[in-house]
């Protein structure tokens, strides 16, 4: 039986917090919130409980997961080699929503890093997440808390919804505040390199690095260097049309033009769009998950994941999103649109 513990997300009660320590220690499954998404953690230095993780999310033991730390000073109990530019972005952006590909330690198990000599660390920024790292003591490896391949979890309910009885422990925080996943950035590479855009964009990064390079798709050889980053991830139930490309008038005609379409085919059909998007759509018959307006992207990204399990539970068939520029959280939010199409029109 899982067990579910309503918690303050800003000061989180101790008691609880023990409870759920405890259970880490002990090699159970505790699902947390952190400012990104929830995510489903285990003792990283425990294998058996790390094969935990993936046996509940479906996961293919070839994707591997981020550890997540407490503070910067925990740094060297995963990776074997700290360059001065990794502790510079610690410094940055610490606790926060980047990621980091370090040399590992041996003691981190293979299937963590599905057999890669590099580990991915990071502090998450919310109280409840630090609280439960510090008092447990442990690194925890945790994937986002939903079933492999499905929209990532902003609030325990999703996560309820995904891994329900899989799960030992759910330590519900209420939402989650960015919405989104954490920015991978790869510090193996002779140029730092941005395997997955997220909670820290590019623009911060290039501020501190100077040069970065963005390579969030499968290589050229089909390749993955970062191997859970599938084409098809982070997907809703229904068919999700994708329009990428520049955002005008015409763009929108034809979203309306394919929206036409498909309701003439008898299908319903949902919009997840930015507020001024709808009133091209005022003379069509559709379910709407609005993102929020254009001028706030973070407020769009927060919004993104839960849209499509809202307009999922609306039994929509097709699902019609549209690009909204690479600027700031534009690129992340373009990445997993992307990923999450199953068809994407220029
Ligand atoms: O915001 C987040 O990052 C959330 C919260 C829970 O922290 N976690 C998350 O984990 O999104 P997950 O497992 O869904 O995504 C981890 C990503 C995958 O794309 C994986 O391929 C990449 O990190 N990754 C992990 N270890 C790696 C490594 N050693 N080298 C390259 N990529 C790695
Ligand atoms: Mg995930």
């Amino acid at each position: 039986m899982i067990k579910v513990l309503k918690i303050h997300p800003n000061q989180p009660e101790p008691e609880y917090i023990c409870i759920a320590a405890e259970a880490l220690r002990q090699g159970k499954l505790v699902a947390f919130p952190t400012e990104t998404v929830y995510g489903l953690g285990a003792n990283a230095l425990d294998a058996r409980a790390v094969a935990g993780i993936f046996q509940a999310k479906g996961r293919p033991n070839y994707d591997p997961l981020i550890v997540h730390i407490a503070e910067t000073s925990w740094l060297p109990r995963a990776a074997a080699e700290i360059p001065l530019i990794a502790w510079r972005l610690a410094e940055a952006f610490w606790p926060g929503p980047l990621t980091l590909i370090l040399p590992k330690r041996s003691e981190v198990p293979d299937l963590v890093t599905a057999g890669l000599e590099t580990v991915a660390l990071r502090v998450p920024a919310h109280p409840v997440a630090l609280a439960l790292l510090k008092a447990a003591d442990v690194l925890v490896a945790a994937p986002s808390a939903n079933r492999f391949g499905h929209t990532s979890p902003t609030c325990a309910e999703h996560v309820l919804a995904d891994l329900g009885n899989r799960i030992d422990i759910l330590v519900d925080g209420g939402k989650t505040h960015i919405g989104i996943e954490s920015t991978v950035l790869d510090l193996t590479s002779s140029v730092p390199t941005i395997l997955r855009p997220g909670g820290v964009t590019k623009e911060q990064l290039t501020r501190l690095l100077g040069d970065v390079v963005v390579q969030s798709s499968v290589k050229a050889n089909g390749i993955h260097r970062s191997p859970g980053q599938l084409q098809q991830h982070y997907s809703p139930r229904a068919k999700l049309i994708y329009l990428l490309g520049p955002t005008c008038q015409a763009a929108l005609d034809l979203l309306h033009q394919i929206s036409q379409d498909e309701i003439n085919r008898g299908h319903r059909v949902g919009l997840l769009v930015l507020d001024e998007d709808l009133p091209t759509f005022n003379d069509l018959s559709v379910w709407v998950a609005t993102l929020g307006s254009g001028n706030d992207l973070w407020q769009a990204a927060s919004r993104l994941y839960a849209g499509m399990r809202s307009l999922d539970e609306q039994n929509v068939d097709v699902i019609l999103a549209r690009d909204m520029g690479e600027h700031g959280p534009g690129l992340a939010l373009r990445d997993r649109l992307q990923r999450a199409a199953t068809k994407i029109v220029r």
